[in-house]
């Protein structure tokens, strides 16, 4: 079960290609590092967990790791490896995200050195958000080793990282040390039957869809305030820091891409905006094309401006396209 919010737990739901795909995995092993971006509260780290699961049903020593919350699940036979990583956890409270990579890498080693284990898949959440861009490339590097340069046979190795990252992608994308997919808000059909199992007097499907644009974290905040949209767009307001000076020094602009978000990949549009913009995530920048075997479950549809999905550019969800809308009325 996942915790909808704080009072109410709903099962994962929907996600049946992007589960499928990791069945995919779960035969096939991996060649490379994977990372998965999408937009914050997407649906990520339900997707992790829920890959975490299927990786174990089908013979695999996991590895989950919550670097945010500095919380680990490792579904692994060896008691020994199971401490030592609670142990390290432990040990100090504010260990590191940095030092708890650095035991994981060495506890996977031993995995394939020591304990001769065959199918091993390491999943950690959050990975640039907790270490920083700078030691994650040093990292993605190290795990691409692993695969590439074992220490001892092994038959498969699965590796997934998430972001939310706006510029972690640019990043490691430079180098071929990973694959780089993105994954999106659920689908119509998908979130249809989360909004189903959302308890109490709620607004019509359509309405609750054209707001969130199918993201799930969106949908538990506004299920949070009795649907009152409004305050989550005063919240993202502040947490976006959607400033008078900000809002003023852009206002053309962003009175443009509040009609249509492609405008963003416009020659003529200033660089330093754009910048802004995907650094606060507010939007996803350079959307892959909509070919199915490049995203994680299904991709966003080829252009929906309702809820705020261009062909190259889409806001994160609508209520962030909202939100910069309000803070242009203010006077
Ligand atoms: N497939 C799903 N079925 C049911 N609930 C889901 C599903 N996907 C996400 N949720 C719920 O939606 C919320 C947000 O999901 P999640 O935390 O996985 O998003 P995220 O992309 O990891 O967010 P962040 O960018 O903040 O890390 C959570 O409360 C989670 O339980
Ligand atoms: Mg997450």
């Amino acid at each position: 079960m996942l915790r909808f919010s704080p009072d109410v737990e709903i099962e994962f739901v929907d996600r049946e290609k992007g589960i499928r795909q990791i069945y995919d995995f779960a035969e096939r092993g991996m060649r490379t590092p994977l990372i998965v971006f999408g937009p914050e509260g997407c649906g990520k780290s339900a997707w992790l967990r829920q890959s975490a699961e299927i990786l174990r049903e089908n013979g695999y020593e996991v590895l989950y790791i919550d670097l945010f919350y500095k919380e680990f699940t490792a579904m692994v036979n060896i008691k020994e490896v199971i401490n030592r990583l609670s142990q390290t956890i432990a040990e100090v409270a504010d260990v590191s995200a940095i030092k708890i990579i650095d035991v994981v890498i060495s506890i996977v080693i031993d995995m394939i050195k020591r304990y001769k284990m065959r199918k091993i898949a390491v999943l950690i959440d959050e990975i640039f958000q907790a270490i920083g861009l700078d030691k994650a490339e040093t990292y993605v590097k190290t795990l691409l080793n692993l695969i590439e340069y074992p220490p001892a046979s092994y038959e498969n190795i699965v590796i997934i990282m998430t972001t939310s990252e706006g510029v972690s992608r640019w990043r490691i994308g430079r180098h071929r040390w990973a694959d780089i997919s993105p994954m999106w808000n659920m689908s119509r059909e998908g979130f249809e039957i989360l909004y189903m199992k959302i308890p109490g007097e709620k607004p019509s499907y359509e309405e609750v869809w054209r707001i969130t644009g199918g993201n799930p974290f969106m949908t538990s905040l506004l299920y949070l305030n009795r649907w009152d949209h409004k305050k989550i767009i005063e919240k993202i307001i502040r947490e976006k820091a959607l400033s008078r000076d900000f809002i003023n020094k852009w206002r053309r602009w962003l009175e443009i891409i509040i009609k249509d978000i492609d405008f963003v990949s416009e020659t003529d549009f200033p660089e330093d905006l754009r910048r802004e913009l995907i650094e606060r995530n507010l939007i996803i920048y350079d959307l892959y094309p909509r070919n199915k075997d490049l995203w994680i479950d299904d991709p966003p549809p080829e252009k929906d401006l309702e809820i705020g999905v261009g062909r190259y550019v889409a806001w994160q969800t609508p209520l962030h396209r909202e939100a910069v809308r309000k803070a242009l009325e203010s006077p």
